[in-house]
């Protein structure tokens, strides 16, 4: 496995390869195990993500998985560390490092992520653990009066400080800052997400310029820009894949070794074709691929149901996501490749 930061970062966007995140934390998981009435144990937990671990698509489109602390310390059914059947597979394991989105003080609706006192140690610990990468998720929400400038240079700052401390440790941050699709306000289009990510991005690369970030050393994971789940007014995947592209080239320097990014509650097909066709788009200085979480997995839990026996089944539905993501990361994906997999 690669060891420099900057090659490490350049296999975590391989071509044709992608993220999955899988880094729920336990309250997370236990909300999509809720869902489809499994009941959330650590065993039930590791069994789950043990079949994702094991699935083929694991050597074909997956460079790096996202875990979460509970998940890097398990071991599958017959005792092999779970880190191990990924570096097994060709993959890079990450750990997310944030400790959670909190109210942000005097500043009504909105959050800021913590995680930052302890982070120079656990980073150490993670690193004994084999991780490699790591994640911190900042979110802004759309909302009458938000984001406010407050919220925005407060979470941006702490990206940075998380950015330095992983390269310190000889780890590869997953700089995340996401622009929430789900807010409360009809106004919320997609002019408002291109504009209000457009102000994200600047400020958080203007945060890791001054707190020296190596940008051949670290991957940003944005949200596309697209309109609210609210909004009357919805765009077309042309029209989302154009201004996603746009937002990037304005923001984004060459330098950064590569863009992964989150789904947000997209659709699991929707998230295929936007990446698909920001893909198509020529002259992007850096690889785009995918790091999904709810996109590349909702197939997969729903048919494991928290049963031994569909394990097989759950495998394939995994799979057929992750290729049609790896297809899309190439700008290759088409809709007929789906309806033929049906
Ligand atoms: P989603 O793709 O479900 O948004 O999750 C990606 C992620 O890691 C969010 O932090």
């Amino acid at each position: 496995m690669a060891e420099r930061i900057e090659d490490i970062a350049l296999a975590m966007v391989a071509k044709g390869k992608g993220i999955l995140a899988a880094d729920e934390s336990s309250g997370t998981i236990a909300k999509r195990f809720d869902a489809l009435r499994i009941k959330s144990t650590e065993e039930a937990r590791r069994d789950y993500r043990e079949m994702l671990f094991r699935s083929e698509a694991m050597k074909t489109a997956v460079s790096g998985v996202i875990l979460y602390d509970e998940t890097i310390r398990q071991k599958a059914k017959d005792g092999t560390p779970l880190v191990d059947l990924i570096k097994a597979a060709g993959a890079v394991p990450g750990i997310k490092v944030d400790t959670g989105a909190k109210d942000l003080a005097l500043s009504p609706g909105e959050k800021i992520t913590e995680g930052l006192d302890g982070l120079r140690e656990r980073l150490k610990d993670y690193y004994a653990l084999g991780a490699r990468f790591a994640k911190w998720r900042a979110v802004i929400d759309i909302g009458p009066a938000m984001p406010t400038w407050n919220c925005i240079h407060a979470n941006a700052q702490a990206l940075a400080r998380y950015a330095a401390l992983c390269q310190e440790a000889g780890i590869v941050p997953i700089v995340e800052p996401e622009v929430l699709m789900d807010g409360p306000v009809a106004a919320h289009d997609i002019d408002v997400c291109y504009g209000t990510t457009e102000w994200v991005l600047k400020t958080v690369f203007q945060e890791l310029f001054v707190a020296h970030v190596v940008l051949e050393g670290m991957v940003l994971k944005p949200n596309m820009v697209v309109p609210g789940k609210k909004s009357a007014k919805q765009a077309s995947p042309a029209e989302v894949a154009e201004k996603t592209a746009r937002v990037l080239r304005e923001c984004v320097p060459a330098a950064v070794a590569g863009i992964a990014f989150l789904s947000g509650g997209q659709g699991n097909e929707a998230a295929t074709e936007h990446l698909s066709l920001i893909n198509q788009i020529a002259g992007l200085p850096w690889p785009v691929t995918f790091s999904y979480g709810r996109a590349l997995q909702a197939a997969a839990i729903e048919t494991w149901a928290g049963k031994a026996e569909n394990v097989a089944a759950a495998q394939r539905a995994f799979n057929h996501r992750a290729q049609m993501n790896s297809l899309a990361s190439i700008g290759e994906w088409k809709p007929d490749l789906e309806k033929e997999a049906a």
